[in-house]
């Protein structure tokens, strides 16, 4: 069984719980991280903790506990757990003030709450979906404006991940104004003549950190990167596609619509990427 963290205790996991009328559980009022292990040590959690401190300020949230005691609480649960691949989950939500009201509570008497567990993966980087490229189908995004802020309010996604599987794919991409904006918990890129092609960043997707660090290597390896929205038209003729997120690290995309992109077959570029991401995050984990 699991041991998890809430709210300063490590418990096993049918023993952990939080009121029921926690912020999370009736409005969605929290945020969330996702931090990969790999080898037992953690990929990129600096990143990872810069994003859930700008979520809790743009939600004028406090912090629950301070950088060095996440991290620690972290690697606890490394141990606790014996987690060699796997993943961290992190939520922390407005609290439970005792009754539901849409005003938020008073901070000072309403604490945040903190839920932290693991999810091991065993041979994470050596996916066989990774190798053989996944099938994305492109859907309307109706998803809320500010969606730079890593909340929790996961519906939406969750339905478009519901349509793709239904469909016989692995993910959608969303499209908003005839652009796509970006995966269901990921973000997307297309190549075309050696160009890496991916939404510039503003309030219409996350800032992922995947993306920051694949971005920083491939300019690093002299490639061109294009930071723009583009149509699903321009993906359809793209030479290659491939999406990033903490836990399918660089990812190919090799249909979208029923499509085949390029050849139909992960391509060069999102392999490399792939390759360095992986090489260079190991390195660099803690
Ligand atoms: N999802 N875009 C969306 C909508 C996401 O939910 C995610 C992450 C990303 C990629 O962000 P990062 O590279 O920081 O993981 C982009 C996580 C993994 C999840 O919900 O499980």
């Amino acid at each position: 069984m699991r041991t998890v963290y809430v709210n300063g205790e490590y418990l096993p996991e049918t023993q952990a719980s939080v009121s029921i009328f926690d912020r999370g559980f009736l409005m969605a009022d929290g945020v969330y991280e996702v931090t990969t292990v790999l080898d037992g040590r953690l990929i990129d959690f600096d990143g990872h903790m810069a994003r859930l401190e700008r979520s809790l300020c743009e939600l004028d949230m406090t912090k629950p506990a301070q950088f060095d005691d996440l991290l620690d609480i972290h690697r606890e649960l490394v141990r606790a757990n014996a987690i060699t691949d796997g993943l961290i989950y992190l939520q922390v939500t407005r609290g439970a003030p005792g009754d539901r009201d849409f005003a938020f509570p008073d901070p000072a008497t309403t604490e945040p709450t903190l839920v932290m567990f693991t999810q091991s993966k065993p041979g994470l980087p050596d996916s066989p979906t990774a190798a053989a490229g996944i099938k994305v189908i492109s859907i309307d995004d109706l998803r809320w404006g500010r969606r730079d802020i890593k909340t929790v309010q996961l519906l939406y996604p969750s339905m478009g991940k519901m349509m793709a599987l239904k469909a016989g794919a692995e993910d959608a991409w969303m499209v908003e104004d005839g652009h796509v904006t970006e995966g269901t918990s990921n973000n997307a890129y297309i190549v075309k003549d050696g160009r890496i092609i991916t939404r510039d960043l503003g309030t219409d997707i996350l800032h992922g950190i995947t993306r920051a660090a694949v971005l920083r290597f491939a300019r690093e390896a002299q490639m061109e990167v294009e930071e723009r929205a583009f149509t699903i038209d321009e993906a359809k003729a793209a030479d290659e596609a491939f999406i990033t997120s903490a836990s399918a690290f660089v990812t190919p995309v090799i249909d979208l619509d029923g499509a085949a992109i390029g050849d139909g077959r992960p391509g060069p570029v999102a392999q490399r990427l792939r390759e360095v991401y992986l090489d260079e995050m190991r390195k660099a984990a803690i």
